[in-house]
């Protein structure tokens, strides 16, 4: 029987060939709606919160811009695929590849960084503008789990020189539009040096997710606080109540990212604050990037196997349209339009096979 693991691994396929035919059929077909049904994960929070970094420490690669005041200013469809292990332990196996430049395969990662950059502002200049335009971007590695991830812009109160007066309502219109849809995984980033009855994150959370069935809260900068205060508060559940247990991180400090102090360091470094940590050690276990990943992929998929009756539906309607826009192509649409279709199709029929499998051999969580 297939892994749950191969499953999502083919949601992240047919997301990403849903992305490549979305010019295909205009918004309102089923490819479209498939898309739609299939979970992600968005990280939302205010400017500086530290979004980005804890979306690169779920990667586990350096490849995101950070820094800040407003650094990410479009959003950023992120695709995580495991590959197979071979060789190479050291990631040197490890590739990325953007939708806009579908022939170049990027293996050294700040040129990831760079292009993030340079397609921001390919639309916005290099201003403190924002667009909500998508960057599509997709990471390959043995060492990552097979989950889409979207990095957004902060949400923030006021305008800055250079922005328009309509910004913090146009960051978050935009942000909404991610977080809003019923299939998408919020996580809600407050930094733990601010009060968390103001955070951006959890006014936003609690109102497109009121039961907080789908909003997973982070608290980032535990490092930064106050002496002689701590988080145990919020992380064990009583300033803010989430049905998912809330995850405390260390990223990196800016005196870190400055230091170029790289990923590996960062997450030995995060481990050990935890385990040594007077007040979080009897957490130690559940906190930390690490943590966060495994526990995002393991929802995932408890996600993915509660909604296989209605996706498979989904599918069922995309192999007969598919099917009959095969019959059509006697009369040339195009090569392109075709072997597209075709490899859609077929990685529908897989879908199909495997969710099959798991509805009549799968008990809820029996094959984990
Ligand atoms: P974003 O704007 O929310 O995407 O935040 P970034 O990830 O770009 O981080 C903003 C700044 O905060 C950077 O200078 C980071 O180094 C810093 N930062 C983020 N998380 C932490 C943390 O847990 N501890 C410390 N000390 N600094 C952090
Ligand atoms: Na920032
Ligand atoms: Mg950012």
């Amino acid at each position: 029987m297939a892994t749950m693991e191969s499953l999502i691994g083919l949601v992240n396929r047919i997301q990403r060939a849903c992305t490549v035919l979305g010019d295909y059929g205009g918004d309102d077909n089923t490819f479209y709606s498939l898309w739609e049904a299939l979970p992600s994960v968005a990280v939302v929070g205010g400017q500086s919160s530290g979004k980005s970094s804890v979306l690169e420490s779920i990667v586990g690669r350096d490849f995101l811009p950070r820094g800040s005041g407003i650094v990410t200013r479009r959003p950023l469809v992120l695709q995580l695929h495991k590959t197979e292990l071979h060789k190479a332990e050291d990631g040197s196996q490890d590739y990325a590849e953007f939708l806009h430049l579908p022939s170049r395969r990027f293996t050294n990662f700040s040129m990831v960084r760079k292009e993030i950059q340079d397609e921001t502002e390919r639309i916005t200049g290099k201003t403190k503008q924002i667009s909500p335009v998508p960057i599509h971007l997709s990471i390959y590695s043995p060492n990552v789990v097979n989950l889409t991830l979207i990095d957004l812009p902060g949400l923030t109160k006021v305008a800055i020189e250079g922005q328009p007066e309509s910004i913090a309502q146009d960051i978050e219109t935009m942000v909404r539009s991610y977080v809003e849809k019923p299939n998408c995984i919020i996580l809600a980033i407050s930094p733990a040096n601010q009060d968390i009855a103001t955070s951006d994150a959890i006014k936003l959370a609690r109102e497109v997710d009121p039961t907080a069935e789908r909003t997973f809260g982070v608290l980032t900068k535990l490092d930064l606080m106050d002496k002689g205060t701590n988080a145990l508060d919020v992380l064990e559940g009583r300033s803010y109540r989430l049905q998912h247990p809330w995850v405390g991180i260390v990223n990196r400090s800016q005196a870190d990212l400055n230091k170029n102090i790289d990923m590996i360091v960062a997450r030995r470094k995060e481990r050990e604050y935890f385990a040594t940590s007077p007040d979080y050690g009897h957490l130690a276990n559940k906190m930390g990037s690490e943590y966060l990943a495994k526990l995002l992929s393991e929802y995932l998929e408890s996600v993915i196997r509660a909604r296989i009756p209605s996706i498979l539906s989904l599918i069922n309607k995309s192999i007969d349209e598919l099917e009959s826009e095969m019959d059509h192509l006697g009369r040339p649409i195009s090569v392109d339009a075709g072997a597209q279709l075709y490899t859609i199709l077929e990685l529908c029929r897989a879908f199909d096979r495997i969710f099959k499998e798991h509805l009549d051999g799968g008990r809820p969580g029996g094959d984990r």
